[in-house]
């Protein structure tokens, strides 16, 4: 276990809250406890938003270009703990090592983009007839509320409170019960770096006591969450009734699309990467594989041949493939799949596990053959490494396959003809398209966000910052 309970941490300070109780974080490679987190409630809750309220008063009116300067700074620290920093994440998560490492160059990478932007925040001139001058200007909301997933808290972590900063807001980050030490490690980063007090603070806890308090506070002013469609649900309406705006990441079960022209060679390992990274614990996992019925066996035998080879063990020994977060994560999966086959339908798993990995929560890569559109297996985010197949004859099943659930985050399109790529990229519903390739470069600099069941509003890229900003109109009388 590592050493000394793991503390909130609110304006500029470790605090154990004002119940002082701990709650232990599993290892989900061996079930045994890792660490002990703070338990947080709505008074802590509280304190963390009058601080955040607190620190606002000047915050808001620092210069973009300071403001940028210290979002470098975290950037390069980040860097420089990278070792430290990516052997939390995978004790903490269970995911490979060197995903991990990406994860934190990703990290690093929000800040470092955010960082660029700060002091290039501005508005425009707008003509108006008569002796005026009108012009706009984009102010922070205030305090943004973030609640995040334990998937991948530091990088979601870091693109949730670097372009608020950037934008002179402050935070008050909430992260997952289940891996809350990357961020917390985060939070010391961005005091070294010489952000004040209370700009960025984090509480610790679970999400009845710690994340309904935030999300439902009337003092913030925007709430950020990602998670499921559920609590998504349940938080937006919770803000609606402070008129606090949200953004919401819920998800998906994203298709990759692969037509008969594909360079299966160079396809094939990035569609497997899609649904094997991080477990398939990922929003925007390749869950669903559409292939076109010429090519479909030969895909389906591809992607097997990949999975037979894959390594699994536990994150830190960096294997391919780790165990799920959580025994309870590892159960609704093996649900899934239980019902699959009791239905009869086709399962191919492999390789099987090691006998010494039964403690941890790991599931070996499985596919299902022929899954109807209609299936909950094609229609629900599972969450594990499991990928369905689901054949189609002509370009138009494709598209109506791909819009075919409530989701609608990310879809992959595997063609040789460009016309084609675009064509059926522009009909696909959902808020991010990848034409023979899926997730690019970590994806720093893009809009991402969903349609539909997916969320609303966008988090990454400049677009962000629209979010994070609100628009104020000045009009000046100019005449006499
Ligand atoms: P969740 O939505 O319950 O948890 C996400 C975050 O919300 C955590 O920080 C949690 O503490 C917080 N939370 C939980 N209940 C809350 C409440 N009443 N008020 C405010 N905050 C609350 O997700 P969970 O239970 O960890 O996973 C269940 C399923 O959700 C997964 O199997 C997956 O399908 C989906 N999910 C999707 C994610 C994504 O990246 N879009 C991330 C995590 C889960
Ligand atoms: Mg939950």
């Amino acid at each position: 276990m590592l050493a000394g309970p793991r503390k909130h941490f609110i304006n500029g300070q470790w605090v154990d809250g004002h119940r002082a109780q701990f709650f232990p974080s599993l290892d989900p490679a061996t079930g045994e406890r890792l660490a002990e987190l703070a338990r947080g409630d709505s008074l802590d809750i509280a304190e963390a938003v009058a601080a955040a309220r607190g620190a606002f008063g000047q915050w808001q009116f620092s210069d973009g270009l300071a403001r940028g300067r210290l979002l470098g700074v975290v950037a390069q620290k980040i860097r420089a703990e990278a070792q430290e920093l990516a052997r939390l994440e995978s004790l903490d998560t269970g995911k490979p090592l060197s995903q991990a490492r990406t994860d934190v160059e990703v990290a690093s990478r929000y800040f470092e983009f955010y960082s660029g932007v700060a002091d290039k925040i501005g508005g425009e001139t707008i003509p108006v007839p008569g002796p005026f001058l009108d012009y706009t200007g984009r102010e922070p909301l205030g305090v943004c509320a973030i609640i995040i997933p334990w998937n991948y808290p530091l990088q979601i972590g870091a693109r949730a409170i670097a372009a608020p900063l950037a934008a002179g807001n402050t935070v008050v980050l909430k992260p997952a019960e289940e891996a809350s030490l990357s961020v917390l490690e985060l939070a010391r980063i961005t005091a070294d770096a010489g952000f004040p007090p209370g700009v960025v603070n984090v509480v610790t806890g679970y999400g009845d006591e710690a994340g309904a308090p935030l999300a439902s506070h009337r003092q913030i002013n925007h709430l950020t969450f990602t998670g499921s469609v559920e609590i998504g649900k349940k938080v937006a309406a919770q803000a609606a009734a402070n008129v606090v705006p949200v953004t919401l990441e819920l998800g998906g079960k994203s298709p990759n699309i692969v037509f008969a022209s594909a360079d299966l060679p160079r396809a094939v390992p990035i569609i497997v990467r899609s649904i094997l990274q991080n477990a398939g614990q990922t929003c925007s996992a390749g869950s669903r594989l559409l292939v076109e019925d010429a090519i479909c066996d030969e895909v389906m035998a591809r992607v097997l041949e990949q999975f037979q080879s894959v390594s699994i063990g536990p994150g830190i020994d960096d294997r391919q493939l780790g165990p799920l977060i959580s025994a309870q994560q590892k159960a609704r999966v093996l649900r899934y799949l239980t019902e699959a086959a009791d239905q009869g339908l086709r399962i191919s798993q492999a390789p099987s596990l090691p006998q010494e990995l039964a403690r941890g929560n790991f599931v070996a890569p499985t596919m299902l053959h022929d899954v109807p559109l209609s299936h909950a297996l094609v229609q629900e985010e599972i969450f594990g490494p499991v990928v369905t197949v689901t054949r189609f004859g002509a370009e138009e099943e494709a598209i109506r396959l791909a819009n075919g659930t409530e989701y609608g985050l990310v879809a992959a399109v595997w063609t040789e003809h460009v016309a084609q790529a675009h064509r059926v990229a522009r009909r696909i519903h959902a808020g991010q398209v990848f034409v023979n390739t899926y997730g690019a470069g970590g994806g720093v600099e893009m809009p991402f966000g969903g349609y539909g069941q997916s969320g609303y509003g966008r988090e990454k890229g400049l677009e962000a910052l629209r979010h994070y900003t609100q628009v104020k109109n000045i009009s000046v009388y100019v005449g006499d």
